[in-house]
């Protein structure tokens, strides 16, 4: 096989194999802020390759070329799907490491599945990488790759990014696996994530847990080398988003979908994977409240949101569903009127040119996860608003909360506190809207994703040149 200089390992391929009602087999982008940030970074590096899971059991899928980007597809068995995927991955370390939102569920066989998984992702990964050429793993479902991969491959450099929180110590103590889960990060040589705190989180737990040295974001092995954890906020292809945003197809479809709409005076709108992190309940309790309290009405406003398909076969995220469709037809029962429902609700993904015009028709733009690593969408809507107005209202419990300061910050816990910020963000007048966004958009265009991509790859070149020696 060729040899690459750049390997991407990640559980997720950018396209998605998803069998149609009509039993047709198609590739669909997948869903995320992973694939939504890598694939960027990705494009503009020629050469490089992407392993990944391409959904369902993939088998007999061979290496292939996706407009420009040379994919590796992983197929995973039933067991694997379930093990690894569904149940240690999205069972128990994403509701472990975004607070305990959900309860984790601690399976043994499930640990067997991802620790299976995770060697044959290392092993693909060593068969590609070329000589002292690079690999950077992906996210948490892959922890383990990185020793696995040093192990086999002693002369490569090995990056990984973590693409959600890493929780405190007295949350991560909670998993029986917590030291293998520490040692395998290990095996990088930069161990990158979102926030400050989320590395010092990190360094702390290898100091106590492992009993490594540590001095502030270095962690010194017994064998010599030197890990570094970092901070690397991730974002989005500002510049291209804007671009989109400013095609006239997308204003004229921004257009549309306010006719519509019914031409409301008000749109507010939400866009999430339908994620029990997302606090999609919370803030249609929120909105709705407004209109029965008398504050706005159906005619006055609507809240658009678009629910992303996720994760279907894990029983929390099939419980969410129910809920949230439950108040949905609730809310719209009580206060909508023919023709004009308070929440226009939708379980679908769409393209980018779809979401611009969304994120172009939408005055409000609502992000209120009790929990989130960054938060894309966030980001997104500020590239999109090239007219400088536009209200954003934020959880500061949002990764992009750090960033986005001159949103209107929220706690979603708080229903009274995010009816207070829907209401003074529905009532802004336009100065003060173009002041924050005007802010907000400095920002995202000065840390886009390249931007962060050059900057983990620039970190990880230095930090593994301290132990080059060792190779
Ligand atoms: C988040 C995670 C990604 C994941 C994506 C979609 O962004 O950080 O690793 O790929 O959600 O979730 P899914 O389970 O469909 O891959």
């Amino acid at each position: 096989p060729v040899a690459h200089d750049l390997v991407i390992v990640a559980n997720r391929l950018p396209v998605d194999r998803v069998t149609l009602p009509s039993g047709r087999k198609v590739w669909r982008r997948s869903p995320g802020g992973l694939v939504t940030a890598i694939e960027p970074v990705m494009r503009t590096h020629g050469g490089g390759v992407w392993i990944g899971w391409p959904g369902g059991t993939g088998q007999k899928l061979r290496p292939f070329e996706d407009e420009g980007l040379s994919l590796v597809p992983m197929s995973m068995t039933q067991d694997e799907i379930e093990g690894h995927y569904e149940g240690f991955s999205n069972a128990t370390l994403w509701p472990l490491y975004h607070d305990v939102v959900a309860k984790p569920e601690f399976h043994r066989e499930w640990w067997d599945e991802y620790v299976q998984v995770n060697r044959r992702f290392a092993e693909k990964a060593a068969q590609l990488a070329a000589k002292k050429g690079t690999v950077w793993v992906h996210d948490y479902q892959l922890q383990l790759v990185p020793q696995m991969l040093r192990d086999l491959r002693p002369d490569l450099r090995i990056g990984f990014y973590l693409h959600i929180p890493f929780p405190p110590a007295e949350l991560f103590q909670q998993l029986p696996w917590r030291r293998q889960i520490l040692e395998g990060l290990l095996g990088a040589d930069l161990v990158g994530f979102q926030l400050p705190e989320a590395a010092a989180n990190f360094v702390r737990l290898v100091r106590q847990r492992v009993g490594h040295k540590t001095h502030r974001d270095l962690i010194y092995l017994p064998d010599g080398r030197t890990v570094r954890a970092a901070a690397f906020p991730i974002s989005i292809d500002s510049a291209g988003f804007e671009e989109l945003a400013s095609s006239p197809d997308v204003v004229d479809r921004a257009k549309a979908l306010r006719e519509a709409l019914g031409n409301p005076r008000r749109i507010f709108l939400g866009i999430d994977r339908l994620d029990y992190t997302k606090g999609i309940y919370a803030r249609l309790r929120a909105f709705s409240e407004l209109i029965r309290d008398g504050h706005f009405d159906v005619e006055d406003a609507v809240f658009v949101q678009v629910a992303v398909p996720s994760r279907e076969q894990v029983e929390h995220y099939r419980i969410l569903r129910d809920d949230i469709e439950r108040l949905v037809g609730r809310i719209n029962g009580d206060l909508g009127r023919i023709g004009r429902p308070a929440i226009s609700y939708l379980h679908t993904s769409y393209p980018r040119e779809e979401m611009a015009a969304l994120y172009r028709a939408a005055d409000i733009m609502v992000v209120t996860p009790y929990r989130d690593g960054m938060n894309l969408v966030a980001k997104e809507y500020v590239a999109c608003r090239v007219e400088e107005d536009g209200a954003l209202v934020l959880s500061e419990f949002a990764g992009a909360a750090e960033e986005l300061k001159q949103a209107w910050l929220v706690n979603p816990y708080d229903i009274n506190g995010m009816k207070a910020a829907l209401l003074e963000a529905y009532q802004a007048e336009p100065r003060e809207l173009a002041r924050r966004m005007r802010a907000m958009r400095k920002t995202i265009s000065q840390h886009d994703v390249k931007a962060w991509a050059a900057s983990f790859m620039t970190e990880l070149e230095d930090v593994s040149h301290h132990t080059k020696h060792l190779r």
